[in-house]
């Protein structure tokens, strides 16, 4: 399984680059094999989760209150977009 992080520019003034950013990321993944692909958020991003939602990645797994550097404790999702029945 390969792990991906995805920044494009934020205020949503420019539309589609994510989208773009992942179709490379899933050429790229197929072409090594990869089973599936995993994207770890925090749980106070409202938009990653949707966007990887929207880009077809389910939640498998959710660490509770993992601590930020200040002590401030978040939950970390993780969602998953499978590439082989496997994954
Ligand atoms: C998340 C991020 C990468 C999305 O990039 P983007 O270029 O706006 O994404 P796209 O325009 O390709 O959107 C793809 C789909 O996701 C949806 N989407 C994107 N951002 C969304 C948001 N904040 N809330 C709800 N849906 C969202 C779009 O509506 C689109 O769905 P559609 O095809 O039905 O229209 C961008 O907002 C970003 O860089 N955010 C800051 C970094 C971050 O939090 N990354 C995620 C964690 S690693």
């Amino acid at each position: 399984m390969g792990d991906i992080g995805t920044f494009a520019r934020l205020g949503r003034t420019q539309r589609g680059t994510g989208s773009r950013l992942f179709a490379a990321t899933l050429r790229l993944a197929a072409a090594r094999g990869l089973a599936a692909i995993n994207a770890t958020i925090r749980a106070d991003n409202a938009g990653g989760p949707a966007f990887y939602g929207r880009l077809g990645f389910t939640e498998h797994a959710r660490r509770r209150a993992v601590p930020l550097r200040d002590g401030t404790r978040i939950d970390r999702i993780s969602k998953r977009f499978a590439l082989r029945r496997s994954g």
